[in-house]
């Protein structure tokens, strides 16, 4: 055989294992609006960087069926290319070959694939549409699954893990990526463990699949998805523009991007967004978007635990984790689900040595039986942990309210911030005036003849001592009372002045890791 007919055997296999599950079933998902899978590849990556590896790989099943077909590729695209000239590694489920069900080969296709990433420090993205463990291999597909999962853990804290769920995710699809960094659901993709046929058999309710597990859900209610977009399209830009705050991997630095936007600009509007009377609410994304360059804040999280706001932005070039209370949702109440959302952004900003900015304005922890039961010390408690544990540069501005556990919470001086910024309308106090009042003079309100003047005395008392931020600089827990419309400036100081910092954890006594309460 010559040189041509060996190439030609080669397109032969090449021609089969770009087929996947066959035209019919690529114009089915085609009708359905979906992109085909090689489309996905193509348009998330820089043109023409895309080199598949494992494309002849197969499934060694005989049962049901499966010795009758082979499918090269096994249902899943692999490979390494590049997004802004940055090497990254990518995977994407084909649903047309098996519902793109994980079966052993296209489980270790995607497990091998994660370890290269891991030896390489770049990126892992996963375009997930499956069924699920496949059916037909029994105990082998769950070793696949058992395999991606194990890859996924040993890659998390070292390469970032974005997935982008494009169709079904079902079983154990969707334990994958539930185990990386960032969960991107199209708008029509859903997700769940057991599907609406194991529910009815085991509960006999009956669910569709948006009920169970659809974006929706998944963005506002369960949190498994940080980002749901419109369409294919948009989560595919929004991978690449995620990317662009991250560092390749937890040895290097984020990139650093130039900006136009002055450091030293003034944040004038900054007085009529924010009232001066701390019941009065505002949308702390406003501030934030005068705090970052050029207004461009990628919000993680948006819909769910909405009395906190996280996510990315820069500020004079550097990529910033910022974390806020909301007072215009809840007055910016910590509850489970903004715990939750916190804890797990600030662990990821610490893992991959992005700063992390703290804007201050909260009344505490919610309270409530709902909350009590649901276990909002469990929860709160991994808020104190992220931050006690987090060595990256930490500064805190208080902006308003911070009351209680919730001021100890949120990057406090005792929980280990650096730098402890604070605008003159900040009040740093164990509870509110009311509250206080009423439990400290409890029983001389009782018995006043006038209570309500009383009230008024003692909450006057009460706000000229505490509801100021100048008791907690008197004794240090506050490094600097700034000028509202310098806060841009002032961070971007402070960020230069923590560039170099080192710090190895307070707890150095050898461990194996800490026991973050979950
Ligand atoms: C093998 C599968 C499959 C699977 C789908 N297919 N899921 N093959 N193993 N897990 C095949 C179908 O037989 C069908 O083949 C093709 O994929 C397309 O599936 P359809 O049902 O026609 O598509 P659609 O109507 O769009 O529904 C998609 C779906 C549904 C919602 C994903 O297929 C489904 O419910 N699948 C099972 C989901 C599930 O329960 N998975 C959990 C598996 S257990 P043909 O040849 O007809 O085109 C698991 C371990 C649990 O994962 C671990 C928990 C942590």
């Amino acid at each position: 055989m010559g040189h041509e007919d060996l190439l030609r055997k080669v397109n032969e296999y090449r021609e089969k294992s770009i087929e996947g599950g066959g035209r019919d079933k690529i114009e089915q998902q085609r009708q359905k609006g979906k992109l085909w899978v090689r489309d996905r590849i193509n348009r998330l990556l820089d043109p023409d960087s895309f080199v598949e590896l494992q494309w002849v790989r197969t499934h060694r099943s005989t049962y049901f069926g499966l010795d009758k077909v082979k499918y090269y590729g096994d249902g899943v695209v692999a490979g390494y290319g590049t997004i802004d000239r940055r090497l990254v590694y990518i995977y994407a489920q084909d649903f047309t070959v098996l519902g793109g069900s994980i079966g052993e080969a296209h489980g270790e296709k995607i497990a091998r694939l994660i370890e290269l990433a891991v030896e390489t420090g770049a990126p892992v993205i996963g375009l997930y549409d499956s069924g699920g463990a496949r059916i037909q291999e029994g105990v082998a597909s769950l070793h696949g699954c058992g395999r991606i999962f194990y890859s996924n853990v040993k890659a998390s804290g070292v390469v970032p893990q974005i997935a982008v769920v494009m169709g079904p995710c079902a079983g154990a699809a969707a334990y994958s990526p539930a185990l990386m960094d960032f969960v991107i659901m199209v708008k029509s993709s859903y997700m769940f463990i057991t599907g609406p046929e194991v529910v009815k058999a085991a509960l006999g309710v009956d669910v569709t699949f948006e009920q169970l597990g659809g974006a929706n859900i998944h963005a506002s209610t369960s949190g498994v998805a940080h980002f749901i977009t419109e369409d294919e399209e948009s989560a595919l830009s929004l991978v690449r523009k995620l990317l662009s705050y991250l560092p390749s991997n937890n040895m290097e630095e984020p990139p650093r991007v130039p900006s136009e936007d002055p450091v030293d600009r003034r944040m004038d509007e900054i007085y009529e967004v924010v009232p001066t009377d701390p019941v009065k609410p505002f949308d702390v994304k406003k501030v934030i978007s005068m705090i970052v360059d050029e207004g461009d804040f990628l919000e993680v999280h948006e819909h769910y635990g909405r009395s906190a706001v996280v996510g990315f932005g820069r500020i004079g070039g550097y990529t910033v984790g910022i974390v806020a209370n909301q007072p215009a949702v809840n007055a910016g109440v910590i509850d489970i689900d903004a715990s939750n959302k916190i804890a797990r952004f600030v662990r990821f900003c610490d893992s991959f040595n992005i700063p992390i900015v703290t804007l201050v304005d909260t009344p505490g922890f919610m309270p409530g039986v709902d909350q009590e039961h649901g276990g909002i010390i469990r929860h709160g408690a991994k808020v104190l942990y992220a931050y006690a544990e987090a060595t990256v540069p930490k500064i805190t501005l208080v902006m308003r309210k911070a009351y209680g556990g919730a001021y100890i919470a949120m990057g406090s001086l005792s929980l280990g911030s650096d730098v402890n910024l604070a605008w003159p309308t900040a009040e740093i106090a164990v509870m509110g005036p009311e509250g206080a009042i009423r439990i400290l003079y409890r029983k001389e309100l009782a018995q006043a003849p006038d209570p309500e003047e009383l009230a008024r005395r003692k909450l006057a008392e009460y706000r000229e001592v505490f509801a100021n931020p100048f008791r907690a600089a008197e004794l240090g827990y506050i490094d600097d009372v700034i000028d509202p419309a310098l806060t841009r400036l002032r961070i971007y100081q402070v960020l230069e002045a923590l560039k170099s910092k080192r710090e190895e954890f307070l707890g150095t006594v050898p461990k194996k890791h800490g026991n973050t309460p979950l």
